[in-house]
């Protein structure tokens, strides 16, 4: 198995860091004058949470939320089912709600997520995603306010993603093998 120094890189750290900075300012700007309520999905989102939440305008006020949930076994193929390791520990009753995510691949997750949420009755509710990749859609009703990369039909990981919970501490995005996950 190739190691992390030869993986082949779709996205390295300044892209990510350059891209997270514009999506920040967006999220500044039409965030400006509420608290935004970051919904974290762990564990891949914890790394994305942290630099957005970083370069966003220091005058936006914002809450962390953190849930935990899996679609995902020892495999790359999603199960489309989804299991809850922790619950809501505040209520998003009336708060805007920002799902921030690490990456959209078939959508059951978030679909399965919102669904939940949804039943908390937030005032608004829009997802931030770093990585979409919209040929492996079978959700098709997800729309991400916010999309930091959109890319193909590969297994990646790094800067919060993992393969059976390894390299998500990569500051880049990269591509695992094919080799490597069968
Ligand atoms: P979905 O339910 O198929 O949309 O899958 C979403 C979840 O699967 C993500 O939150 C990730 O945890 C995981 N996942 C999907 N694609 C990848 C990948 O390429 N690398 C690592 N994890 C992935
Ligand atoms: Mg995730």
């Amino acid at each position: 198995m190739g190691g992390p120094i030869d993986m082949e890189r779709l996205i390295d750290e300044q892209q990510l860091q350059q891209r997270i900075e514009e999506l920040a300012k967006e999220i500044s700007q039409d965030y400006r004058g509420k608290t935004v309520h970051l919904l974290c999905l762990l564990k891949g989102s914890a790394i994305f949470l942290a630099d957005l939440a970083k370069k966003m305008d220091f005058d936006i006020e914002t809450e962390f939320h953190f849930l935990e949930v899996s679609s995902y076994g020892a495999t790359t193929k999603s199960s489309g089912k989804l299991t809850f390791h922790s619950r809501l520990r505040d209520p998003l009753t009336d708060k805007d709600v920002l799902i921030v995510e690490d990456i959209i691949d078939t959508g059951h997750t978030l679909s399965l997520v919102l669904e939940y949420i949804k039943k908390e009755k937030p005032r608004s509710l829009e997802i931030v995603t770093l990585l979409d990749k919209p040929s492996r859609r079978v959700v098709h009703d997800i729309q991400p306010k916010y999309i930091g990369f959109s890319i193909p039909d590969k297994f990646v990981i790094g800067y919060g993603l993992d393969f059976n919970q390894r390299y998500r501490n990569l500051p880049f995005i990269g591509i695992l093998d094919a080799d490597d996950i069968s």
